[in-house]
Parts: C-alpha cells; structure tokens; sequence
C-alpha cells in the first residue's frame, strides 16, 4: 500500500476531492504536518485533503506488523483525542502499511502477564479512546488485521479495504479468545454463524468475503485505498460536522440498545438536530436552491 506520505505526494500532484467535486490541488498548503502532534514512535499523523480537514494516524511498528503494544495503543489515544478535540478536522482515517493493517494485540508483550496482572492494570484499556471518539474513524486496512489488528478495524465507524487484505480472528491459536470485542462486535456484523466459525477455527477471510459478509464496506486495488478513504473521508467532511457527530451516535445505538429504546434515541437526535443552526442552514440551503454553508453549530 502506499504510506501516507506517498499518498499525500500523489495528492499534492495531481487533483483532489473538494466536497463531491474534483479540484486541481495548489502545490502549496495541502497538507499540514500536525504541529501539535508530540513526536510518537509508534504512529504517524497527517493532516490531508483539499480542505486540510482529514486526519491520518498510520500504525508504524512494521518490523513487529504493526503489533499493538501498550505504547503504541497510548499514542494512539493521543492521537485520537487530539483530532477529534481540533475543530478543524472532520474526520479521522487510521491505517497501516501493505503488509499489516495490525497483526494483533503484541503477544510478546502480554506472553507473561497473568489473571491478576491484566486484572490490576486493566489490560487494553487505552483501546476505549478510540471507541470514545466523537468524529468518524475510518479503517483503510491493507494486508492483515488479525485478532486485536480485525478488533480495532472494528472499533472504527467504516472499513475499507485493499483487496489483499486479511481479517481474522486467531487468538484460539495461541490459547486465548479475543479480548478487545471480536467475540461481540463481529458476530454482530457478520452473524452468529460466521463469526463462531471465525472465531472457533482461527481461519482468515479475505478482503471479498470480507464485504460479502458485511464487515467491510467496500474493496480498492491496493495502492488505491489509501486516496480511495482519504475521499471518503473528505465527502462526509463536506457535511456540518456537529450532525455527523450526532449521526455517529445515533447509529452507534443500535449496537447498544433495543430496537424500541433505539427508536426512541433516533427521535430524540432527530430533534435535537432542529436545535441546531446548521439544520436550518441545510434546509434553507436546499429550498433556495444553493450549497449549504455550515458552520458546525
Ligand atoms: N505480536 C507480537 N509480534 C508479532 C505479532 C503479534 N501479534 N505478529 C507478528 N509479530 C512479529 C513476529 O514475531 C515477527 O517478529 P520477529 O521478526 O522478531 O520474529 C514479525 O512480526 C514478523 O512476523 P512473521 O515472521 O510471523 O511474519 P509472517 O509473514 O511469517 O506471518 C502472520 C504473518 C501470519 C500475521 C504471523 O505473524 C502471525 O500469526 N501473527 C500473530 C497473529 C495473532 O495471533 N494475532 C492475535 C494476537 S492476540 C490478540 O490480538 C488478543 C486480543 O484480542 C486483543
């Protein structure tokens, strides 16, 4: 897969998406190295797009296949929290390299740990910071996504994937189970059936069943994904950011909840999105007839 620096190149050379639209993209001020960002040894961030208001985190342990270790999952939560609190990012891409999206939660790390060691010290809590994050989280997943690597993909709102991706969940292969949701976030995408299968046997599904199954929503050639989720992305960044933060929630519930009390959720948002200016800007946009101009209020 091209890295992210590549993909910036390319989209720095060439033309990019601007809310639904291809434009030809200034060689100046495309991409903004995120300033704030502290130096990490385990991720990398950028800041893309036309409008600079997509923010991709790459995993970068590639001699371990990006293997998630405590201070790699801690990063990440930095890097999470600190897109998600800069109100000039709209939506957050997470990626890996060709090889490995994440291979899983670093055995060699948690190889002696014990009941009481990952009771005491709650083991993978810094996961959360991901599942926590109010703006959309995009998966760009080439090569593999194996155990806690397929989880995290799952944590994320989309998938996307190279068509050399594959996810699996093989904790079974080494004694355990999946710890990080794949025993209850898969079978909720997938179905009981196939996640028990998945889960039971330690197989790999590649990145077409991955999509036939309705884990992945769509599969690119590999060296197109990255630009291919970075558009992605930058659509739903064209959108008032506030609303795409309540849409997020309200689909969110429906992994939570009842169909009833869902409902009852969604109404309650749908309101709650009348309380808001950027509503009644969408609305009045439509009937005059011209593009809305959101403010994110
Ligand atoms: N943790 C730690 N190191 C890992 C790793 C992992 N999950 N996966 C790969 N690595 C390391 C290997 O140890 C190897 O390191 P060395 O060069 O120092 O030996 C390096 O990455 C390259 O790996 P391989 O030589 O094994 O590469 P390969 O191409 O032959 O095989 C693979 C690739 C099939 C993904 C294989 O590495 C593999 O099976 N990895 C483990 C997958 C796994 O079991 N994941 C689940 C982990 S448990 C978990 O995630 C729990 C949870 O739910 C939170």
């Amino acid at each position: 897969m091209a890295s992210v620096g590549s993909v910036t190149r390319v989209l720095l050379g060439k033309n990019v998406l601007n809310g639904g639209r291809f434009v030809a993209a200034s060689n100046t001020g495309l991409v903004k190295f995120y300033s704030a960002a502290p130096a990490y040894e385990n991720i990398k961030t950028e800041v893309v797009g036309a409008k600079k208001n997509v923010g991709v985190i790459q995993l970068h342990r590639p001699k371990a296949l990006n293997a998630l270790c405590k201070p790699l999952f801690q990063e990440l939560g930095q890097a999470v929290r600190a897109f998600d609190a800069d109100d000039s990012i709209a939506a957050i891409v997470l990626t890996g390299n060709e090889k490995a999206f994440a291979a899983g939660a670093d055995i060699k790390e948690m190889q002696n740990n014990t009941f009481s060691d990952n009771t005491k010290g709650g083991f993978l809590r810094e996961w959360e910071d991901v599942s926590n994050c109010g703006k959309p989280i995009i998966a760009a997943v080439n090569g593999f996504a194996l155990g806690g690597g397929c989880e995290l993909a799952m944590l994320c709102d989309i998938i996307y994937a190279g068509e050399k991706a594959k996810f699996g969940q093989p904790e079974i292969n080494i004694g355990t189970i999946p710890g990080a949701g794949g025993t209850q976030r898969l079978p909720r995408y997938v179905g009981k059936s196939k996640a028990m299968e998945i889960v039971l046997t330690g197989n790999f599904i590649d990145a077409h069943e991955a999509e036939k199954m309705g884990l992945v929503s769509r599969v690119f050639p590999v060296e197109k994904l990255l630009e291919e989720t970075i558009k992605l992305a930058e659509r739903i960044g064209a959108h008032s950011p506030l609303v795409v933060k309540m849409a997020k929630k309200a689909v969110n519930q429906a992994y939570e909840t009842t169909l009833r009390s869902g409902l009852e959720f969604e109404k309650q948002v749908f309101y709650g999105t009348f309380a808001t200016e950027d509503r009644k800007e969408g609305m009045t946009a439509f009937v005059e007839k011209r593009p809305p101009n959101f403010k994110n209020n």
